[in-house]
């Protein structure tokens, strides 16, 4: 059978399409500052060796190319500039046959549409926006007199992860579980002045923060889903009160003047991705958090400016001014406040009066996300990926374990599974590390693949006693301030670890890999074996057999992301002609069939954002297809496949450089002239039916 090439078009002049409005206002700017990680580091891919590594690269570099060569798919000498992939080449898929079930679809042709675009035969509708009412009451949205109290009862801004839990007793109705990461204020506002923010703008980013529960209610026949004023309706903001559990909980360093107990926290912020736990409550992680903290440029403690810069907290004012309205945002007067933030954090949805929990003994950094993997014996593994460039990827083994049922009593103790257990930090070493040079040639065996250990850094007992592990740092420290353990003990500086995912069926853990074009600057760590790109501005996906309740695993990159016409790229084996073109991979989630999906961030290709299914075993192995396509400059995040629905949240829509509510570049989901909103999407076949079948 011929077949025709997947990648319609790339169009890529090497640099992400993220606008710079999203890096201000999303992540702080997070890739213009200085990388926080300056540690030494041990591990074979710091700078002072790769000059070895390229030397040993030149000697085998041809045996690499042959190599892949074989593989008859890869292009090994791409000028890296065309705007077409694979030349035209109608090589047959390999494996052939029919496309693998949950991945029978006719691919999304890249795209610059203000749309979401599915596949042929499918359809899609917005299942909630920004502004929507999520507690009876709430006035309908009106863009122009937004108040903080209408917020509080409305939508957030910016849906990132999203969970879908039934409702039990309840057929096709579910709790929609969303966390709102940011807030871009210049497209939430007409006339919007950064330097002179009024108190109303700040409190209604305030409550566009957070995390809401909706109930939702399916439609027989379709994908479509409906809002509801269930009993659980909930919006959590960067007001609500979190208590802190785990082994800093009480510790000095977190206590304030407004907590002298240094376990109740106001707020949560820049929610980015999560999980759903067995046990039926949502972890959501507290990325980018140091952009809400102002003035570390006055904090004269060489100690504490220490721990500020290693987490990203550095210079005067913040983007947003909050420090202008609560002082607890400025660093001067509330040293200990930015410890308060950086946790994996437990919302219970069914019990809208619950206090929602910040669990220490899980550590403290950018954590993309946190999802678990349950063992036979029931020990919980839950996994988390430290969102900076050069930073490192951990997990948490429980002590205790899950307790089966949804009962009150299962409920209580499930919620403090997370507080005891050992918190480990990965390092990662290849097979080939001579073998590699950067450029992302595979080494001769045909992969990228090694072996890793998890380091322990932090054993907490079921008594709450918690033993540090690392020489020179007591417990509360290594908790609060888990990177700088994690430089001590020389892990492995990754390419910025977004989602990190457990495969249901198979066991087999995936990391996005998003980026980094820092990689092989000088003065910073070179490529190696699982970061194998220097100036890597497309990304990889890391596959891993884990020990999980262990210390030991193999891994091996599942995809290095890119235009598959580029030399550098590789899609598991699977013939390249036949693959969409992916770039910067972000979210991660397995549909019912065991496929992997990639919902992506920042396309350095050119291309709005988009929904990929990889497969993963079998002779079609690494075959990636675009579902869906996101409207021009937003992004696609928490995607949920489930049989018949796929879910997807649309981040930041329009926003592109020079726009701004006042000169809006979208208009989606509404049309006409109207404002862009963030949206929770819903798609499926039309008709019914099983999505991708
Ligand atoms: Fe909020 Fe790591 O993306
Ligand atoms: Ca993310
Ligand atoms: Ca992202």
């Amino acid at each position: 059978m011929k077949l025709k090439p997947l990648a319609l078009f790339v169009n890529h002049d090497g640099k992400s399409s993220r606008a710079s409005i999203t890096c201000q206002y999303k992540c702080g700017n997070a890739c213009s500052h200085e990388v926080p990680n300056t540690s030494g580091g041990e591990y074979f891919g710091d700078i002072v060796r790769a000059a070895m590594s390229r030397r040993g690269l030149l000697k085998s570099g041809a045996v690499a190319v042959l190599a892949v060569g074989a593989g008859g798919a890869l292009v090994a000498c791409s000028d890296n500039s065309g705007s077409g992939s694979a030349g035209g080449s109608t090589t047959a898929a390999a494996g052939g046959g029919a496309a693998p079930g949950g991945t029978a679809f006719t691919a999304v042709a890249p795209n610059t549409e203000d749309a979401v675009v599915v596949p042929e035969g499918y359809e899609q509708a917005v299942v909630i926006r920004w502004g929507d009412p999520v507690l009876p009451g709430a006035p309908a949205f009106d863009f122009a007199n937004q108040t903080p109290q209408a917020q509080e009862m409305q939508f957030g801004f910016n849906n990132d992860f999203a969970g879908l839990l039934p409702v039990e007793g309840q057929p096709n109705t579910y709790l929609l579980v969303v966390n709102h990461e940011y807030t871009t204020e210049p497209f939430m506002f007409t006339g919007y002045d950064p330097a002179n923010p009024t108190l109303q703008q700040f409190q209604t980013a305030i409550a566009a923060h957070g995390l809401s529960v909706v109930q939702v209610k399916g439609e027989a026949g379709t994908g479509r889903l409906t809002p509801e004023f269930g009993p659980n309706n909930r919006r959590i903001t960067a007001n609500s009160e979190f208590l802190v559990t785990g082994p800093a909980a009480g510790s000095d360093l977190l206590k304030t003047p407004a907590d002298p107990t240094g376990t109740r926290v106001t707020g949560t912020l820049n929610n980015c991705s999560g999980g759903v736990t067995p046990w039926g409550t949502v972890l959501s992680g507290e990325e980018n958090f140091n952009q809400y903290f102002a003035n570390a440029d006055q904090v004269t403690d060489p100690t504490v400016a220490a721990r500020l810069k290693r987490y990203g907290i550095e210079g005067g004012a913040s983007e947003r001014k909050w420090e202008r309205f609560d002082p607890r945002f400025d660093l001067v007067q509330e040293p200990n406040e930015a410890n308060r933030f950086g946790y994996v954090v437990e919302v219970n949805p069914w019990d809208p009066a619950s206090t929602p929990i910040k669990h220490t003994a899980m550590g403290r950094f950018k954590h993309e996300a946190a999802t678990i993997y349950v063992t036979d014996d029931g020990t919980v593994v839950a996994y988390s990926g430290d969102d900076e460039r050069f930073d490192y990827m951990y997990k948490f083994v429980s002590a205790r374990k899950m307790m089966p049922g949804n009962g009150q009593s299962s409920m209580r103790h499930n919620l403090t599974i997370l507080d005891a257990g050992t918190l480990y930090v990965a390092k990662l070493t290849g097979d080939e590390p001579d073998q590699i040079d950067g450029s992302g040639k595979l080494p001769s065996s045909g992969r990228f693949a090694g072996k890793g250990e998890w380091i322990p850094l932090l054993r907490t007992g079921e008594d709450g006693k918690a033993e540090s592990l690392v020489d020179g740092m007591s417990t509360e420290e290594v908790a609060v301030f888990t990177r700088i353990a994690g430089d001590k003990v020389g892990a492995t500086k990754m390419d910025r670890p977004e989602d990190f995912e457990p495969n249901p069926k198979t066991g087999k853990v995936y990391v996005a890999l998003t980026n980094n074009t820092k990689r092989g600057e000088e003065g910073k760590p070179a490529a190696d074996e699982p970061n194998p790109r220097n100036n890597n501005k497309n990304g990889q996906v890391l596959e891993i057999e884990d020990e999980h309740a262990g210390t030991g695993f193999t891994w091996n990159l599942l995809l290095v992301c890119g235009d598959p016409a580029a030399a550098d790229t590789y899609f598991g084996g699977f013939d390249k002609t036949q693959v969409s073109p992916i770039s910067c991979p972000d979210n991660l989630a397995f549909d019912p069939h065991g496929n992997l999906w990639i919902s992506t961030d920042g396309n350095a290709l050119k291309s709005n954002d988009g929904l990929f299914s990889v497969v993963l075993d079998g002779d079609r192995r690494g075959e990636t297809k675009q579902f869906l396509t996101v409207p021009k400059g937003g992004e696609t995040c928490g995607p949920i496949i489930g049989e018949s629905r796929v879910v997807v949240c649309v981040q930041h829509p329009g926003e592109l450089d020079g726009a701004s509510a006042d000169k809006p570049a979208s208009h989606w989901p509404d049309g006409g002239d109207s404002q862009p909103r963030p949206s929770v999407v819903a798609a499926w076949k039309s008709g019914g039916g099983r999505v991708g079948v």
